[in-house]
């Protein structure tokens, strides 16, 4: 058996989420649905990052307890997945007791691996990155160089981890493994970055806060909470020791945005080489979403979009079909909402629901839904074309995806299902329709086309999910959703019509617009 295990960042339980956080799941939930059409048992995972001063700062800010803070929120982002439709395998929560102990046992395997040392540390600390800056890296005015905010002097007792020792190691794995980073572009920055900044050892923990998980052994210590967070990628599979771990682990891919790169792609190979732990197949780095070009993010309430106000509004698959269609992993995207509309009505109206429509009414027109055919019929040359493209997008799919194109592979799957349209139109079977010892070819262009809608459907189900089971139950296909091998179908039985997607009118997108543009109305 192939296994892959897919993770989510977790997400700070400091805010509600929002259209970014939900582009970094619905590309896992992409993934993890391919590799399962591949055949492999795919596991996904996500959940929340609650510990950090600035989670206790957000609670003291809300006038609540933390625990109560991040229990609302974690809720938030369980429901939103829900709404969202995203199929994940677990849920963790950095609070959790399962999650506690994963944490403090791969700090007590760093630590006898001789890698942790008492000392002192004082410098400009950033609490929204939880992380210290030395004055280089900050913008003028000392701003911190992801938020734009000041940074705060402190000064701590603080356990470091000696992460200079993995230096050569880490460099090493960089460079033999060219798949562990993707795109290339972010893979050459951490090399560039490591080329120019030799590793310093590491300030793992925190005594001015008591708001995250104990340091083993000192109690007035709390965990650096970049540890602590990072490990959830291993208590999420039930911790070093367990069957998943064992399964999973070796095949493992982390989406990740590219303003956490530094911590997935240095932090946490050299905590797992200490840990003993072999590293992550690959991180996956995608791009920002931004707005009028500023980045969505929840500090800037003009940029926070509620992605179940737009599934709401449009479908979940619609807006999973546009995030995965519009946006190069690896580049950033302005979300213009004129684009969001003409996309998935020419896409998911026009194309592909016009073309599941219109078949399933001719096929009840003229074959009362069933057609049953013996034997092989009458194939012209443009038959052979459609199973001919249908090779050739499977295999476009396939090499896209291999790519870490999402994107391409969609847009294979629509090129095809245009092609179907025009075959319909050329093979004109309502043209034959009028004529009397025409039957048997009319059944021949629908065999094409419904067996070539069936490819579609299986090909397309890890970007637009629903759509694909609610093509597979008008058309009476196998439940069960496969890398499509034969095209070879010799019999259809179709259920009633409905519309698939329905188009989007001009006075609905006026509306719905201004009420995207202002949440309020
Ligand atoms: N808690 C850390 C991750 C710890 S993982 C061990 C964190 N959380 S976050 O809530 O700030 O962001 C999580 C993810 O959302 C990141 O991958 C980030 O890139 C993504 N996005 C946040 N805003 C985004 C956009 N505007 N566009 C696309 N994704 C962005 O970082």
């Amino acid at each position: 058996m192939k296994y892959t295990y897919i993770t989510t960042p977790i997400y700070y339980a400091s805010g509600t989420p929002h259209l970014g956080h939900a582009y970094s799941t619905i590309l896992a939930d992409c993934y993890n649905r391919y590799y399962k059409l591949r055949g492999y048992r795919s596991r996904l995972t996500t959940g929340t990052d609650e510990y950090g001063l600035k989670i206790e700062r957000a609670a003291q800010k809300n006038n609540c307890e933390p625990q109560k803070f991040v229990d609302d929120l974690a809720e938030k982002f369980i429901e939103t997945w829900g709404k969202l439709g995203i199929a994940y395998d677990d849920f963790i929560r950095t609070t959790e007791p399962r999650h506690r102990q994963v944490a403090q046992e791969i700090w007590k395997r760093m630590e006898e691996n001789g890698d942790i040392y008492l000392g002192h540390y004082e410098g400009l600390y950033c609490v929204d990155c939880e992380q210290y800056y030395p004055e280089s890296e900050l913008l003028e005015g000392k701003l911190c160089p992801i938020h734009n905010r000041t940074v705060d002097f402190m000064r701590e007792e603080t356990y470091f981890f000696r992460m200079s020792k993995y230096y050569d190691r880490l460099l090493g794995h960089i460079e033999q493994h060219p798949e562990f980073i993707y795109p290339e572009t972010r893979r050459n920055e951490v090399l560039g970055f490591l080329k120019h900044n030799p590793l310093q050892d590491l300030s793992i923990s925190r005594t001015s806060f008591r708001w995250g998980i104990q340091v083993p052994g000192n109690e007035s210590h709390i965990m650096y909470v970049w540890i602590d967070a990072l490990t959830n990628y291993i208590s999420n599979l039930g911790g070093f020791d367990s069957e998943l771990f064992n399964q999973y682990w070796g095949n493992t891919i982390h989406i990740i945005g590219k303003d956490i790169l530094k911590f997935h792609a240095i932090y946490w190979p050299c905590i797992l080489m200490s840990a003993g732990v072999s590293l992550p197949k690959s991180l996956i780095v995608h791009g920002w979403w931004t707005i009028s070009s500023k980045k969505i993010s929840k500090s800037d309430p003009a940029t926070k979009i509620d992605p179940t106000m737009l599934a709401e509004d449009i479908t979940p698959d619609a807006l999973k079909y546009y995030l995965l269609k519009e946006l190069t992993v690896g580049r950033d995207g302005d979300l213009d909402y004129q684009n969001l509309i003409s996309s998935i009505n020419s896409g998911l109206a026009n194309n592909l629901g016009n073309l599941v429509n219109r078949t399933i009414q001719m096929i009840f027109k003229y074959f009362d839904g069933r057609i049953e055919v013996q034997g092989i019929g009458t194939i012209d040359q443009l038959d052979i074309e459609i199973r001919e493209q249908a090779f050739l997008t499977r295999q476009i799919v396939e090499k896209s995806m291999n790519e870490n194109s999402p994107s391409a592979a969609i847009n294979a799957i629509m090129i095809f299902s245009n092609h179907l349209n025009a075959y319909l139109e050329k093979t004109a079977p309502w043209q034959l329709a009028k004529q009397d010892d025409h039957k048997k070819r009319m059944a021949e262009i629908f065999l094409h086309i419904v067996e070539a809608i069936r490819w579609i459907t299986q090909l397309g189900s890890p970007f637009f999910p629903s759509i694909s089971r609610g093509i597979t139950s008008q058309m009476n296909f196998d439940e069960v959703l496969q890398w499509p091998e034969d095209f070879s179908l010799r019999s259809i039985n179709v259920n009633k019509a409905h519309v698939l997607f329905d188009r989007i009118t001009k006075e609905k997108e006026d509306e719905l617009i201004a009420k995207w543009q202002n949440p309020k109305l």
